[in-house]
């Protein structure tokens, strides 16, 4: 083989074998994950693709630790179902983004509808968020502690927790969140934030005022709850988190989908890879911006059709998994190459083949801003002379 075939070679190796969460990694970030939930164990196509090609680093479980899965009584706990994706991600070797312990939605009866007093519910909350947080103590990489407090106009929402405490019932998870498992991140999480404006705005006076109180928050999760052709820019969204990082907190995309009108057509699919190209490349041009999660990558498992009628194929991946553009969008943001330099391989059912660019990527940012890619580049390399050797 001639040495310059054999270069050529080795520098399509970094695409050709980078699966997302392995191309995510190379690029900086700490993750490429998705939402996952039960309902999906007896699947194998779907099990296959969640553990088997190196695209997903982190699980989030979808419902199964939510208030009304984990406590649906009064002290009645149950943990089989959060159990069951936390062994996932173990087994899979997966990070475990845990989700979440305070929110409106999936809130049983008997807390929404309760008769409190500030007292009653204050020890509520912190029972139920130091009992969760202590047995899933050691697993979470990260907590969702407060999941959408905020109204689109910035106000605080009028759930129980805020008509009975107002914003000290913030305060009061996060403080026993930290107790519990102090090794954990606590984010703040919420969907509207991902551009500048009341709400984006809203959620950094929540960050300021556990700061100012001393109370630990080390995240914002920003949702990415996105319809085609509406997604904010990439300049956009790093301002906006790079508002957050400024005060001190790591940031992540957390649940990002990408909903179309159905049926969808060929020009609604090559915009919505555009769209997730965007978001990737915005988190990866963000410093602290450490993952991307997808809420789920199949549509099979889509929460859109049924919360949105008329509109769905919101996933980077079919109902059957196989990889839609979207894919490659994220794919092509992580290894720095231009949304149309791809090429299919036809050895390779569903794998697209990219060139890798030295350029600057859509994100603003060199693909050699960061270090893994030089990583990667030299291990080309040194594969290439062992070739010619
Ligand atoms: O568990 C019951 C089942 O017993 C019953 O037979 C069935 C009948 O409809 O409903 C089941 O509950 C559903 C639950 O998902 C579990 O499948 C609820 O109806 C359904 O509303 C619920 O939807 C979840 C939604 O949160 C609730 O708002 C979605 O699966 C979940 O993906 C979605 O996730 C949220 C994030 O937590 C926060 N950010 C927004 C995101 C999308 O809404």
């Amino acid at each position: 083989m001639q040495i310059n075939q054999a270069l050529k070679l080795s520098f399509l190796l970094p695409s050709v074998y980078a699966q997302l969460h392995g191309a995510a990694k190379t690029a900086g970030l700490l993750y490429f994950g998705t939402e996952t939930e039960s309902v999906s164990f007896g699947d194998a196509a779907y099990q296959a693709a969640l553990k088997g090609n190196d695209d997903f680093g982190q699980i989030t479980p979808g419902n199964s630790m939510k208030w009304d899965a984990i406590q649906p009584a009064p002290n009645t706990f149950t943990f089989t179902a959060g159990d069951a994706i936390a062994d996932l991600a173990a087994t899979n070797n997966q990070l475990l983004r845990c989700h979440n312990l305070v929110w409106h939605e999936q809130l049983p009866d008997w807390v929404s509808g309760g008769n409190w007093t500030a007292a009653s519910l204050t020890q509520v909350l912190q029972n139920h968020i130091t009992t969760e947080v202590t047995h899933y103590k050691g697993k979470c990489y990260a907590w969702d502690v407060v999941n959408e407090a905020l109204n689109d106009n910035g106000t605080f929402g009028n759930d129980v927790f805020f008509n009975v405490l107002g914003s000290d019932y913030i305060k009061i998870a996060f403080q026993a969140a930290a107790a519990a498992d102090p090794a954990a991140k606590l984010y703040y999480n919420d969907f509207g934030t991902e551009f500048p404006g009341v709400k984006s705005t809203a959620a950094q006076g929540i960050v300021k005022m556990l700061k100012d109180a001393n109370i630990k928050i080390d995240g914002v999760g920003f949702q990415g709850h996105f319809t085609v052709g509406g997604t904010p820019s990439v300049a956009t969204q790093v301002t906006n988190m790079e508002a957050f990082t400024a005060l001190g907190v790591e940031v992540a995309i957390t649940e990002l989908d990408i909903r179309m009108t159905l049926p969808q057509t060929d020009a609604m699919l090559a915009q919505q890879k555009t769209d997730y190209q965007t978001t990737a490349a915005a988190c990866l041009a963000t410093k602290n911006c450490v993952g991307v999660t997808v809420w789920d990558f199949d549509d099979k498992y889509s929460w859109v059709p049924s919360t949105f009628p008329g509109t769905g194929s919101a996933d980077i991946m079919t109902a059957n998994v196989t990889k839609k553009p979207a894919y490659f969008g994220v794919l092509q943001a992580f290894t720095g190459t231009a949304a149309n330099s791809t090429t299919t391989m036809p050895s390779m059912p569903n794998m697209t083949v990219t060139a890798p660019s030295l350029r600057a990527s859509s994100s603003g940012a060199s693909a050699l801003d960061k270090p893994g890619m030089i990583l990667g580049m030299l291990l080309s390399l040194i594969f290439a002379m062992f070739i010619v050797s």
